[in-house]
């Protein structure tokens, strides 16, 4: 679908995010025909650099991220020529004058913030002093969104000096992943599921998102942030808010949005013996966390396992057991959806009694499988058997539907489009730190320090522990 022509302006626009996913992205939308003639990209940060200068950039960056799009020389060349750079000082006046002059009128203007939060308000300052910004313009501003509820707080506040919420695009870009968009689809799509998706039938839901790569290069950011503040907070969040809210009687972004938020809101605070964080070990060659991040001391998580309870009349009683970390055994992002067993077996003690899983497969192999129980074939009586209907999205839709389009992708279109409901409301981002802000808080007071836990593992034995004791177990991370 194409969309309106737009002039779309990244702060930012040589960082590493820009390099890695939003020139990238653009570039895949203009090959998919939704950059209109006219639509233009305009980079702009601190560096001193001529326009052939930041397309040598992009063009970098393109060859580096997507190879295989940056092979159609023809196409890469043409929307090279629709970008521009101005230099910039975020904070002083360099460059502002010449940026006003390159964003275009009587189209949409969008300005990605791909820079550090404490820059949002300057930014936001001068795009309105310049004369950039009008009642239709929109701002994306990149996670972390604060560190804390009051610097989260400051941050909407500052924004909204010049910016009305319908204009500000906050970005999880788990939301704008095709397999989290499809969880709507899913319960919301089939009579199937709905009627069964309470604590009557629901036993307990399971959320990984694992990783096996390390911090990387970004030890900085994250020993200050920490699995909680960079995952649980925000993706995570998300992921529980979309299995866990009640049908929203439209999909647009405030039905969409109220909906989780009243999830995020019902959420108990979790017991200090409710949460455990993890340290990953060193694994051969590769370094521990703290020689990764820089500091022998370090008492960052790089995992965290949580049981939340959304206390509700849905809910009451059904646990949501979370987790993610770094350095684990696999790449695998999953929702589990775990049934309670049959009341009764007919079949006798023998056979067993049975549940029902239900996973949907976030990322790799993505798809949706369903846990049945079924007669074992052969003649040796009625003895039951676990299998999966198992649907993966290639199989199902053809080998391109594996395809995705990156979630920036989709959430960069949305913002010319208008759409807010895969962005984050202010509101809905205040509520979920003021939830993990006592967590947080009450390691910080009782001085707790994380579990170390093998590289290559599921992480530390307590996260077992965390469910072994309620009588459950974690899927495996496979
Ligand atoms: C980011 C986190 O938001 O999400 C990273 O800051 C994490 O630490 C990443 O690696 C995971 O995203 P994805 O799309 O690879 O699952």
């Amino acid at each position: 679908i194409p969309v309106e022509p737009f002039d779309l302006v990244v702060f930012g626009g040589t960082g590493d995010l820009a390099r890695r996913k939003i020139l990238p992205a653009l570039y895949r939308r203009f090959l998919a025909g939704q950059m209109g003639e006219t639509s233009r990209v305009i980079g702009a940060a601190r560096s001193v650099m001529d326009a052939a200068g930041y397309r040598d950039f992009v063009r970098a960056a393109i060859d580096e991220f997507d190879p295989v799009s940056a092979g159609d020389e023809g196409a890469l060349a043409a929307f090279l020529e629709r970008l521009s750079y101005v230099a910039v000082d975020a904070t002083g006046d360099t460059g502002w004058d010449r940026l006003a002059g390159e964003v275009g009128s009587g189209r949409i203007r969008a300005f990605y913030f791909s820079v550090g939060p404490r820059l949002f308000g300057a930014l936001a300052e001068r795009l309105h002093e310049y004369g950039m910004a009008d009642s239709d313009s929109r701002i994306v501003v990149e996670k972390p969104f604060g560190r804390d509820l009051a610097s989260a707080r400051e941050l909407n506040r500052v924004l909204a000096q010049h910016f009305h919420e319908h204009q500000i695009y906050r970005i999880d870009h788990y939301l704008g992943k095709e397999t989290v968009q499809n969880l709507m689809a899913v319960r919301f799509g089939n009579m199937l599921f709905e009627p069964l998706w309470n604590s009557q039938y629901v036993d307990h839901i399971q959320i990984t998102v694992a990783e096996s790569v390390g911090v990387g290069g970004r030890g900085d950011y994250y020993d200050r942030a920490g699995a909680m503040r960079d995952m649980m907070q925000n993706h995570l969040m998300q992921l529980l808010c979309l299995i866990a809210m009640e049908p929203p009687a439209k999909f647009d972004p405030d039905a969409v949005r109220d909906e989780k938020l009243k999830v995020i809101r019902a959420l108990d605070p979790v017991a200090p013996d409710n949460v455990v964080r993890g340290q990953y070990e060193a694994d051969g060659d590769k370094p521990d966390y703290r020689a990764q991040v820089g500091d022998p001391e370090s008492t960052t998580e790089s995992f965290v396992a949580l049981k939340a309870h959304v206390s509700n009349w849905r809910w009451a009683g059904t646990p949501f057991y979370l987790r993610t970390g770094k350095r684990l055994k696999d790449r695998a992002s999953e929702i589990a959806v775990v049934f309670k067993e049959t009341p009764h077996s007919i079949f006798g003690e023998d056979a067993g009694r049975h549940r029902n899983i239900l996973t949907i497969r976030l990322q790799p192999n993505e798809g949706i499988e369903l846990g049945v129980t079924i007669k074992e074939p052969g003649p040796g009586g009625m003895r039951l058997v676990d299998v999966p209907l198992d649907m993966t999205f290639a199989e199902a839709l053809g080998p391109d539907s594996a395809d995705f389009p990156d979630a920036y992708e989709r959430l960069i279109m949305d913002v010319i489009r208008g759409n807010q409901t895969l962005f984050m409301r202010g509101d809905e981002v205040e509520a979920a730190w003021a939830w993990t802000d006592p967590i947080i808080e009450g390691w910080e007071e009782r001085g707790d320090a994380p579990k170390p836990y093998d590289s290559g593992s599921a992480g530390p034995d307590d996260a077992l522990m965390l469910m072994h004791r309620d009588g459950r177990r974690w899927r495996e991370i496979k």
